[in-house]
């Protein structure tokens, strides 16, 4: 018994992921999006929900795809939408990991019809987006926050200045300086900035890897 229980140290808690990118409508038939796969998010969901965790996946529109009995996914499309499932759930959780690559801009106004190409140029008015991740820092209570940081210089830095504006407990800062960290890739390379200021850095590896990092360094803190 006390086997079992080992091996499933995420039982009993309830993990909020944000995946994927979004995409802003500028009119019927076009938006303004970004390269995020969503596999970073997708694999924290899958280890989380290995270790026992009930994960509640709100992602973006991605090619990936999880099928485990814990995970339950959220599709959404805009950061409004991705907003709105976040704080839907927030309350239930006991962590929150928002790894998604949300728009900071969309289009002020959307067209109803689709935009005719009849002048030479066009100007979009954008407007910024309500930042999910900073929003939850202002209403939190016992849940232990997590947020990530895209760099690319300043990094530490910068990622501490992150952790702090959004109340956070840890951040996660991505190295976009090495080769095959990031966006597209299957791999990653990060730094987790907890909020002691304890920094540790990782070496290059799979994302399925840093998500065990990850939750390994979340159960640390949480005391799972
Ligand atoms: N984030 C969010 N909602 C937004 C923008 C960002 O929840 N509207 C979250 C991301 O999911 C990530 C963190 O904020 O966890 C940091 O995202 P990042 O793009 O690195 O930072 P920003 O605060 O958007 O600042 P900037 O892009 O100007 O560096
Ligand atoms: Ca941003």
């Amino acid at each position: 018994e006390g086997d079992v229980i080992s091996k499933l140290p995420l039982r009993g808690q309830k993990i909020l992921i944000t995946a994927g990118p979004t995409y802003e409508a500028i009119d019927p038939v076009r938006f303004i999006g970004n390269h995020s796969s969503g596999k970073m998010g997708f694999e924290i969901a899958k280890a989380a929900a290995q270790l026992g965790a009930e994960v509640i996946l709100v992602s973006g529109p991605t090619h990936e795809q999880v099928s485990h009995a814990l995970v339950k996914v959220i599709p959404v499309t805009s950061a409004k939408d991705m907003y709105d499932a976040v704080h839907n759930h927030f309350e239930s959780v006991n962590v929150a990991i928002l790894s998604a690559a949300v728009a900071d801009f969309r289009p002020k106004e959307v067209a109803n019809q689709k935009i005719k190409k009849k002048s030479s140029t066009l100007t979009l008015e954008l407007e910024k987006t309500k930042d999910i991740l900073a929003s939850l820092g202002e209403i939190k209570k016992t849940q232990y926050l997590v947020g990530f940081a895209l760099e690319t210089n300043n990094e530490i830095e910068n990622a501490k200045e992150k952790l702090k504006r959004k109340n956070l407990n840890l951040i996660v800062l991505n190295s976009l300086n090495d080769k095959g960290a990031g966006f597209k890739s299957d791999t990653n390379k990060v730094t987790l900035i907890d909020d002691n200021e304890v920094i540790t850095t990782f070496k290059l590896k799979s994302k399925a890897e840093v998500a065990i990092d990850l939750l390994n360094k979340i159960r640390s803190h949480i005391d799972a």
